[in-house]
């Protein structure tokens, strides 16, 4: 394909029912109420000049290019500030216009280096651009003035350059930081003449609050902030359309290639999870793709203590195969499994689910959701029917209170912050409970209404207590309840009685009650309130009953089934939800059936030819369990590093140490590979052709920028692997396999590459009822029929501080790494984020005699590691956190094995420990 360059309308949409007739040098064109006449005019094909306009920013009318005349008003408005008028008549081309113009763009070039032909911009610079559309001939004031030609370059930040020689102070970079980031890291300092562009106050990109997001530079119409793979590789000249492969949002990209080099990757306008914007993982942080650590060829070894040797794919896969076979014959079918990965495509997934039930014969196959989302699954399908989000992204610019729990959108969904943001400075108001004071309960234009500091371990109270409050201060909504819902009585009974209320729980939760009770009537009473959650719910022993505990306080404010409400899982990995959908968890098939279920292991075992196991497989964890006790033998792991992100490191590497055969698919030698006796080396998200699914249920094209380096697509491997052990498993292309997917499971019914090509994405159900997708869910009723209300008992987590062990962990990511680290910590977001710290309160800080920058020992009753510490006060006393990005810090060597009840996903955010001093701060770092 082709460069693609998206159209630039100038100003942003409207929305509304309400239109306006206009006329445009002749042209009739009918816009929405409130549309610019810029944006009117580019609308009917009429390109008139701007510089400080763009569509992605509200107007600001300072560059004075857009100049229009409009028949009945004196002189000549800015066209990018003037909305239009019922029966307005515009002119955009005269010789006086011309002439002002021109005379605008002589005063930029005369302050401007005339380098373009060696400049990285050439070509796709709007200057250059301006001046040759306005006919630009002469300068007339000359070169010699006062001028910025000797303003210093900023190159602090690891992936754009900022010359602010070339800067036109357009200000469409401080609004980008503003109003589509939301960080408002950069300001214009000065006035007239001495204006310029400022981060933070005065310093470097780095010294300020910039996160590296990119919208400045994609804003910028001049190469004053430019990609610095742009000055080195050149500009590009093709496109492929793709996603990216960090987080659950599934952002949209437009990979930009030279040759066949990624030059950069350019936020998607089109792509209808981040509307053109994006964060620094997916915008700058693709290099570990071509990183010379990537392992290329397979590996094969005996024992886990001899080297790798290198070999060709028919002998890795053979070897594979005759192992599998081989413990099979000795210890039984289900002595082997797999793992697959939410890092993979969904056709990657499907496939390994495949291998597992149709080649090894048993149901042994589990995901990595297992220690992230698991309790979603379960709890959401239990009230709701259905095991995923109920809205679209797009749907929170409709709520009027968002109740955030257990969620650091900041860090972990940066580009879905960033709208959270926007509603938030519009007017909505966020109630925040999370344990520590993230940016999203105060910063720039960010004050949450309540920031309910809930101790960990006790959501559940905190939720019931929130119930409590809606159910007997007459909040409920009856008549969506009566209509919709089955359970209510026993619920209401059982939420009523007096040890839920915030008062009985206060000293549980450490929340107090009459911020409780204020927070619930907010979230109650509110028009449109919404629930986001993150892991920091899931994640624990009472993860499940945490999910529906949401649910049912939905319900009775009757929250669900309409734009700006709802209940949503923000999931972590890009396809969690997609490995979760393509039936990778031991008791379900694609589509979250059964085993048992008779009729639909029937159409599987009739397209695949084999009879299917209808009793449930093993777990992740059971798997560890079986394999030391020397029953389950054979593990494949696709794209996941468990021996870095599954809890209780020792119990886990003991179990993989105990197994005969463990192969390892994946980009990198990792933790795991330490006891894998087979590496097949996997494909990144440039090489793949695919789909992800997205947190919103959103389907999402993955395609191939180069051919895999690899020689092989991971769902070839996979083929092949079962192909060798007897089973018959062979696709043309990845196409075929969403084809199949789409026969066997009803939610995908409607989805093929060819609509993906054709309609950009789509949210599943996707099907004949709604072959375009279903943005929101549960509209008309709930999927399962009625809603059910579940009794959520709270029942405190058997991980408890005590004297031993006083403080209480929990984890969670960090902007600009991303899970164990394997690709971003191979990319230059290393320069954010070098190493895993320990944040403390200063009083725990203080009793300990710790200082800030000390090495600390940090125990558990599992294990032991060190790391530094950091003293801040957005912990609360008793409780410390990090991250667990870098496998030398080891964050999972501490973490237990405690799981939820339902689900058994590990309780990774309530851990138990102590931390004591083990070195001291070199001088100069405190
Ligand atoms: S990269 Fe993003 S955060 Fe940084 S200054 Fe630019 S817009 Fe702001
Ligand atoms: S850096 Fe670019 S966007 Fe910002 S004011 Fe200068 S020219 Fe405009
Ligand atoms: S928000 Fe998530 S999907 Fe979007 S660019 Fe960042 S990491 Fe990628
Ligand atoms: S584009 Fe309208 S004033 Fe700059």
């Amino acid at each position: 394909m082709s460069l693609i360059k998206e159209q630039d309308y100038g100003t942003p949409a409207r929305s509304g029912e309400a239109t306006v007739a206009v006329e445009i040098d002749g042209k009739q064109v009918r816009v929405p109420e409130g549309t610019s006449v810029l944006r009117a005019a580019s609308e009917c094909g009429i390109d008139i000049p701007k510089l400080c306009a763009t569509d992605s920013l509200e107007p600001f009318g300072s560059c004075r290019m857009c100049l229009v005349d409009i028949d009945g008003r004196k002189g000549s408005p800015a066209s990018c500030t003037t909305p239009v008028a019922e029966g307005m008549k515009v002119r955009t081309q005269t010789p006086e216009l011309a002439e002002l113009r021109r005379g605008v763009m002589e005063l930029y070039i005369s302050d401007h280096p005339l380098d373009c032909l060696t400049c990285p911009a050439n070509g796709d610079c709007k200057l250059q651009d301006m001046a040759g559309q306005v006919g630009l001939r002469e300068v007339r004031y000359g070169f010699d003035g006062e001028n910025h030609l000797d303003l210093p370059t900023d190159s602090t930040n690891p992936y754009f350059d900022f010359d602010a020689s070339k800067c036109i102070a357009c200000s469409r970079c401080v609004r980008a930081c503003g109003e589509v980031q939301g960080t408002f890291a950069l300001t214009i300092e000065g006035r007239g003449f001495d204006s310029k562009v400022a981060a933070g106050a005065g310093g470097t990109f780095m010294e300020s609050d910039c996160v590296s997001c990119g919208a400045c530079v994609q804003a910028c119409p001049t190469s004053t902030l430019q990609e610095r793979s742009v000055v080195e590789l050149g500009m590009p000249n093709r496109t492929v359309l793709t996603t990216c492969a960090y987080c659950g949002v599934g952002c949209s990209f437009k990979a930009e290639l030279r040759g066949d080099e990624v030059v950069r990757m350019v936020p998607y306008k089109d792509g209808k999870a981040n509307e053109g914007h994006s964060c620094v993982k997916g915008r700058f942080a693709f290099g570990y793709a071509s990183h010379p650590d990537r392992q290329l060829k397979p590996m094969v070894r005996e024992r886990i203590t001899d080297p790798w040797r290198e070999v060709e794919w028919e002998e890795a896969i053979g070897h594979v195969a005759r192992r599998m076979l081989e413990i099979q014959a000795r210890h039984g079918a289900g002595a082997i499994g797999g793992i697959s990965s939410s890092r993979c495509t969904n056709e990657e997934v499907y496939v390994v689910q495949k291998m597992v039930r149709a080649a090894f014969g048993n149901n042994n196959v589990d995901t990595c959701a297992r220690v992230c989302h698991s309790p979603t699954g379960y709890g959401l399908k239990q009230t709701y029917g259905t095991s995923a989000g109920t809205q679209d992204f797009k749907s929170v610019e409709k709520a009027d209170v968002i109740l955030l729990i257990g969620a650091n959108p900041t860090d972990a969904h940066p580009v879905f912050a960033s709208r959270i943001k926007r509603r938030l400075r519009q007017g909505a108001k966020i109630i925040v409970a999370d344990p520590r004071r993230i940016d999203l309960v105060k910063s720039p234009h960010v004050q949450a209404e309540h920031h309910l500091r809930v101790r960990p371990g006790t959501n559940v109270a905190l939720i019931n207590a929130m119930s409590h409050v809606v159910v007997t201060e007459g909040l409920v909504d009856r008549e969506f309840v009566a209509e919709r819902c089955e359970d209510f009585a026993d619920w209401e009974r059982f939420i009523s009685a007096p040890e839920h209320s915030p008062e009985a729980v206060e000293e549980i939760t450490g929340i107090p009650a009459a911020e409780l009770r204020a927070a619930t009537r907010l979230y109650a009473s509110a028009g449109n309130a919404t629930i986001m959650y993150g892991l920091g719910v899931t994640e624990h022993s009472q993860g499940s009953t945490m999910v529906m505990g949401m649910a049912n306080l939905a319900m009775a404010t009757g929250n669900i089934g309409r734009e700006g409400v709802g209940v949503n899982p923000l999931r972590g990995q890009n396809n969690v939800q997609g490995s979760c959908d393509m039936g990778s968890f031991p008791h379900e098939l694609p589509g979250y059936r059964h085993v048992s279920d008779d009729v639909v292991r029937g159409t599987f075992e009739t397209l695949w030819g084999r009879v299917l196991d209808p009793e449930p497989g093993l777990r992740i964890p059971n798997m560890f369990d079986a394999a030391i006790d020397g029953t389950f033998l054979g593990l494949f792991v696709q794209g996941e590093d468990i021996a870095q992100s599954d809890p209780n490191t020792k119990h886990v590497t003991a179990a993989l140490s105990a197994m005969e055969l463990v192969v390892v698919q994946d980009l990198f030698l990792n933790e795991t590979s330490k006891f894998a006796h087979v590496f097949l080396p996997g494909t990144s998200f440039l090489e793949k052709n695919g789909t992800f699914t997205n947190a919103e249920r959103r389907i999402n094209r993955v395609r191939p920028v180069m051919a895999p380096k690899t020689g092989k697509h991971e769902w070839e491997i996979v083929c092949e692997i079962a192909q060798a052990m007897g089973y018959p498993m062979k696709y043309d292309d990845s196409a075929q396999i969403m084809d199949e997917i789409a026969m066997t499971t009803p939610t995908f019914a409607g989805v093929s590459f060819a609509k993906l090509d054709e309609v950009g994405s789509v949210q599943w159900p996707c099907d004949d009822a709604a072959p375009e997708g279903t943005p929101i869910m549960h509209i008309d009723g709930f999927v399962r029929g009625r809603g059910r209300f579940v009794l959520t008992d709270y029942v405190p987590t058997q991980e408890r501080g005590t004297r031993k062990f006083p403080l209480i962990l929990t984890t969670g990511r960090i902007l600009s790494q991303y899970n164990v680290g394997a690709q971003t910590r191979r990319t230059g977001n290393t320069a954010w984020h070098p190493e895993d710290v320990l944040e403390m309160h200063p009083h725990d800080a203080e009793v300990r005699g710790i200082r800030d920058g000390d090495t600390v020992a940090l125990t558990s009753r599992v294990g032991e590691t060190g790391l530094r510490v950091k003293i801040d006060d957005r912990m609360p006393v008793g409780v410390v956190y990090t991250t667990f990005h870098h496998p030398v810090t080891g964050a999972n060597v501490v973490t237990t094995e405690n799981s939820d009840w339902a689900t058994n996903c590990p309780e990774y955010k309530v851990t138990a420990v102590q931390v004591t001093l083990r070195h001291p701060a070199p001088a100069g770092m405190v």
